[in-house]
């Protein structure tokens, strides 16, 4: 699967993808980053991106211009599954986003920066708009970063024990069950003895009803028992 980013601030995108699993994947060629510096479409001496609200108010907008031509420049070369804009004022991110875009080959993402991107380039260009929480952040990039690793580690191959992914929190609406390694004790503390029982179908069951009370205790909504998104 390929990614293009789109970012004022190359720099604070590089790193989140360039370890551990992320990383491992581009090595095995599963997934491909280019990141574009949106500065060197900018207007000008100063590279400008951006410039006043019209209307009044305080903060910068990213204007249509750079954007739009490297928007186009990348559109000609390739045919992208959505064109994401990542935005506090987006849908919320969710697991079940991340598999239906998994299956996607090529993903286009706008980091916004300031008081956003003007409305013109959201109408002409982007198909998804995405925000990861509700909160505001200085800009899309750790967001554009969070939509990368949570796409791209379900690729097939990405992660090293396939089925892993199949038992992520959030996979059946329900929260993982807890998890324990060795020691079987630990200050005074025991792993839940049917763990180490070998009883495979118990284990199993054990774990869904961990899973179900835990979701029950925590996000009751998952359940459908409250606000479901
Ligand atoms: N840009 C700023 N805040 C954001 C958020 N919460 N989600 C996505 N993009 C953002």
């Amino acid at each position: 699967m390929h990614f293009d980013i789109i970012t004022v601030l190359p720099e604070l995108l590089d790193s989140p993808l360039s370890h551990s699993i992320m990383q491992r994947a581009k090595d095995d060629g599963l997934l491909t980053v280019a990141i574009h510096d949106l500065r060197k479409y900018g207007i000008g001496k100063h590279r400008s991106v951006d410039d006043y609200q019209f209307g009044g108010g305080a903060g910068m907008v990213m204007r249509c211009e750079p954007l739009a031509d490297l928007l186009d420049k990348l559109l000609a070369a390739r045919t992208y599954d959505e064109v994401i804009y990542l935005t506090p004022d987006g849908e919320r991110f969710a697991q079940r986003r991340a598999n239906q875009l998994s299956l996607g080959e090529n993903l286009l993402l706008i980091c916004g920066h300031y008081k956003g991107i003007d409305q013109r380039i959201r109408d002409a260009y982007v198909t998804l708009e995405i925000s990861i929480g509700d909160y505001v952040l200085s800009g899309g990039e750790l967001a554009a970063a969070v939509v990368v690793d949570a796409v791209g580690r379900l690729l097939p191959g990405v992660l090293n024990d396939e089925t892993s992914a199949l038992t992520d929190s959030f996979q059946d609406d329900l929260l993982a069950p807890p998890v324990y390694t060795r020691p079987a004790e630990w200050r005074g503390r025991a792993v839940p003895p049917i763990l180490l029982s070998g009883n495979l179908p118990a284990i199993d069951e054990w774990r869904e009803n961990e899973a179900e009370k835990r979701t029950r205790e925590r996000r009751p909504d998952l359940l459908g028992e409250g606000l479901k998104d």
